[in-house]
């Protein structure tokens, strides 16, 4: 199987890159091919002739995507749009990596597949209307919601928590987000299984459990040996200029259907501050 993935060099993308054994993998970052440019997309994917497209390219900067919305929209939804046509052009199957921030985080039980959309921030908003114009143009691509990533290929939650415990008395984070820490290599081994299966539609693929940022930060703090107390605090005390979810712990029934199950993210932690170790 040949396999084109755009965002190769963002945090999912370097985990991809590594985990993908058996197929032949090529690997584009923005320099390649920008995804806002339809026809250097287009040359790309006729250079590169994918049987599966994985699609892991976005302007993830959440907060930023408020400020420069035209950007955000380009490139999270058209820039997914032109991606998609040229996958048809050339009869690849797309794989379009997407986010929990499609949900408005108001329920208090997992969210489903098929839960309505209502994004509240216009990072949410780029992914749940790429999702939308996808499932159009080619319905049966496979859409992977995920969320609260973390791994040793980016700026990451748990790099910020312990270089933060590292140089400060204290720590404060907000207790008041729930949601589904996810590691890249985990997420990575169920894309490569997603497209072994030739799956379709939407699946939600986190690392198993649910926790608060602050749960998050005290167990990473906890695990890598560090004392720096941890404290709970308040989204409203720590304003921040995209709203976040309050509740967007994803459903896994949807990726267990296909025979998928990803670990615990307490276990996926582990080897995670394994990994960073090591790459010190
Ligand atoms: N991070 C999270 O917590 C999280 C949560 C849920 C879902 N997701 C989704 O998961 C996917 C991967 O996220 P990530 O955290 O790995 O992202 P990331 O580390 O920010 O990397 C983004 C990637 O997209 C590429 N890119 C950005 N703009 C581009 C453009 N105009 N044309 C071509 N490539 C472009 C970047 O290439 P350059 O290096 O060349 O700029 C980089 O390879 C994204 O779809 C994101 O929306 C992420």
């Amino acid at each position: 199987m040949r396999v084109t993935i755009f965002g190769a060099s963002g945090l999912l993308g370097k985990a991809l890159m590594r985990e993908w054994q058996g197929d032949t993998v090529a690997g584009l970052c923005s320099r390649d091919a920008d995804i806002c440019d339809p026809d250097r997309v287009q040359q790309a994917v006729r250079n590169t002739r994918p049987d599966w497209i994985v699609l892991a390219a976005a302007y993830t900067d959440v907060d930023g995507c408020e400020k420069n919305s035209k950007l955000a929209f380009a490139v999270n939804r058209d820039g997914a749009v032109n991606v998609a046509e040229a996958a048809k052009q050339v009869g690849a199957k797309l794989l379009f990596v997407s986010t929990d921030y499609v949900f408005d985080g108001k329920k208090t039980t997992p969210y489903d597949i098929d839960d309505p959309r209502n994004p509240q921030s216009v990072y949410g908003k780029t992914k749940a209307q790429a999702e939308i114009r996808l499932l159009e143009l080619m319905p049966d691509c496979c859409i992977a919601r995920t969320s609260w990533l973390f791994g040793t290929g980016g700026k990451c939650f748990p790099d910020t928590v312990l270089k933060l415990a590292a140089s400060r008395p204290t720590l404060e984070v907000v207790n008041d987000q729930r949601g589904c820490p996810t590691y890249a290599v985990d997420l990575a081994s169920a894309i490569v299984q997603l497209t072994r299966k030739d799956a379709t539609g939407i699946v939600h693929a986190t690392n198993a459990g649910d926790c608060t940022w602050f749960e998050f930060a005290r167990e990473i703090v906890g695990s890598a040996g560090l004392s720096t107390p941890v404290g709970p605090v308040s989204t409203q005390r720590m304003a921040r200029p995209a709203p976040r979810p309050a509740y967007s712990v994803l459903s896994p029934v949807s990726l267990n259907a296909l025979g998928i199950k990803m670990p615990r993210w307490h276990d996926a932690l582990h080897r995670y501050l394994d990994e960073r170790q090591q790459a010190s």
